[in-house]
C-alpha cells in the first residue's frame, strides 16, 4: 500500500459541475507522489508556501544559521527542471539544494566557502545515498499546536501587556 501523507483538508470536494461533483477530491490514502502536482497547485492557489523553517527540533537542522528546508528547494527543482538536469547553487551552505536535486534525480553543483559547511553538505549527500538522511517529507502537514503544550502558552510576563 502506498505510504501517504495525511491530507490537510480531507473533507474537500470537487466543486465543478460534472461526474465528480460533490465527491471527495482527495485521496483516502493521503498525499503521495501521485498527488504531488495537485497539492502544489492547491498551495499556489493559496498564494504562499507554508514550510517550517529549520529551527528547534526540525529533523534537517544542522549548525548552519540560515539553512533552507529541503522542501523549499524541492518545489523549485520540480517546477523548473527535468530529471537529469543540472542545478547550481553558488551559495550552497550545507548542501540543501544539492540534496533536493538528488532526491529528484537531478545533478547538482554546490559552492560554499566555509569548510565546515562543505563538510556537512558532503555528509548529508552521503547520508542521502545511504538512505539515512533525516528530512521532512514534502507535503507533510504542519503540526498545529493543540493549545495545551507549554510552548503554546502565553508567557506570564506577556500578560501584563494585554
Ligand atoms: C544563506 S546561506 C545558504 C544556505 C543554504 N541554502 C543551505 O540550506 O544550507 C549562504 C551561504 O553562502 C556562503 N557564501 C557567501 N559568500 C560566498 C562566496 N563568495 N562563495 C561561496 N560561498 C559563499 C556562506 O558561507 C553561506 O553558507
Amino acid at each position: 500500500m502506498p505510504c501517504g501523507v495525511p491530507a490537510k483538508y480531507p473533507g474537500k470536494t470537487h466543486f465543478k459541475p460534472g461526474a465528480n461533483y460533490a465527491k471527495p477530491s482527495g485521496n483516502p490514502l493521503g498525499k503521495n507522489p501521485s498527488d504531488l502536482w495537485e497539492f502544489l497547485r492547491d498551495e499556489w492557489d493559496g498564494a504562499f508556501w507554508d514550510i517550517p523553517n529549520c529551527k528547534a527540533n526540525h529533523p534537517e537542522k544542522t549548525e548552519h544559521p540560515c539553512q533552507f528546508p529541503i522542501e523549499l528547494v524541492e518545489r523549485c527543482v520540480l517546477a523548473f527542471t527535468d530529471v537529469g538536469d543540472w542545478v547550481l547553487d553558488p551559495f550552497g551552505g550545507v548542501g540543501t539544494t544539492a540534496v533536493a536535486a538528488a532526491l529528484h534525480q537531478r545533478r547538482a553543483v554546490s559552492f560554499e566557502r566555509e569548510m565546515a559547511y562543505q563538510q556537512i553538505a558532503l555528509e548529508r549527500m552521503q547520508a542521502l545515498q545511504a538512505g539515512t538522511l533525516r528530512y521532512r517529507p514534502m507535503g507533510k502537514p504542519i503540526h498545529e499546536p493543540t493549545g495545551g503544550e507549554k510552548v503554546a502558552q502565553v508567557p506570564a510576563q506577556w500578560l501584563q501587556h494585554r
